[in-house]
């Protein structure tokens, strides 16, 4: 198996991770020994509508232009059971009830394709490569960026699917008041926003009592502005994967075959 750089695909310490998110589908190969990239990351904007077909071939694309042919993991917004798609929260409806598995067999014929949520992929890539607390006990995982993605981890075993950014805090969906997007859309301070996450951090500690949460998204780059802003009991710590979380994580997946 020849592909990018020399890279073997048949290696088995290497893996390919494709991130797709509401405004840009990206992926890399990854080094499952180390979490790093091997190679550029390649990012191409989500097609709107970002239907099932549009989203399929644009991540075939990036497989394409890596000239990867070995597994390939994709992480999606939405709950996966089964290889089924069961939410389509920002991302297009008609994704509900699609087999992913299907879908993408149909354009990346002839290899394995392991689809996962996008935070539940990023939580594993955290576990496995990034701050060691998430590594510890029990674990909420939370990114921030278009919507709220959570992980649940008790000593970095996944429990999949948790949708936490849809918990109604204040009578809204916690994502619609405290993700990074409403901040942006908003223009609220770092002080305004950090009081608004604080409010569903405690909600998720009144419910859930996790020994730690592990914050990342974009927004965690700025850590700095807005988590020691935070009043919560429950120690806050930040993701150190950063923006690599998810396709590391989709890569992790494919080859250990974690699909849920
Ligand atoms: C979706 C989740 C996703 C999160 C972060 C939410 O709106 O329902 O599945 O993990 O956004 O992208």
């Amino acid at each position: 198996m020849t592909t990018t750089s020399g890279i073997d695909g048949a290696q088995e310490h290497y893996g390919m991770g494709v991130d797709v998110g509401g405004s840009g589908i990206k992926g890399a190969i990854v080094n499952l020994k180390t979490g790093e990239f091997v190679g550029d990351r390649i990012k191409i904007a989500t097609p709107q509508p970002a239907t099932p077909e549009a989203v399929a071939s644009t991540v075939a694309e990036i497989v394409r232009l890596h000239e990867w042919d070995g597994p390939v993991g994709v992480t999606l917004p939405s709950v996966i059971q089964h290889q089924i798609a069961k939410s389509a929260a920002n991302i297009d409806p008609s994704w509900i009830d699609t087999d992913v598995h299907e879908l993408f067999e149909q354009h990346l014929p002839e290899r394995s394709v392991t689809v996962l949520n996008d935070a539940d992929a990023a939580g594993l890539a955290e576990v496995a490569f990034g701050n060691e607390r998430a590594r510890n006990g029990s674990v909420i995982f939370l990114t921030f960026g278009t919507g709220i993605g959570s992980a649940f981890l008790v000593n970095g075993h996944l429990f999949p699917n948790t949708e936490i950014g849809h918990l109604i805090v204040n009578r809204k969906e916690a994502e619609h008041v405290a993700s990074s997007a409403v901040k942006q859309r908003e223009d609220l301070s770092f002080k305004k926003w950090a009081k608004r996450v604080d409010k569903v951090l405690h909600e998720y500690a009144r419910l859930f009592n996790p020994e730690c949460f592990v914050v990342g998204g974009g927004i965690s780059r700025k850590s700095d502005k807005w988590v020691p802003l935070l009043t919560v009991d429950t120690p806050v710590v930040v993701a150190t994967l950063r923006n690599r979380a998810g396709i590391v994580g989709a890569a992790m997946a494919a080859n250990e075959h974690l699909a849920p």
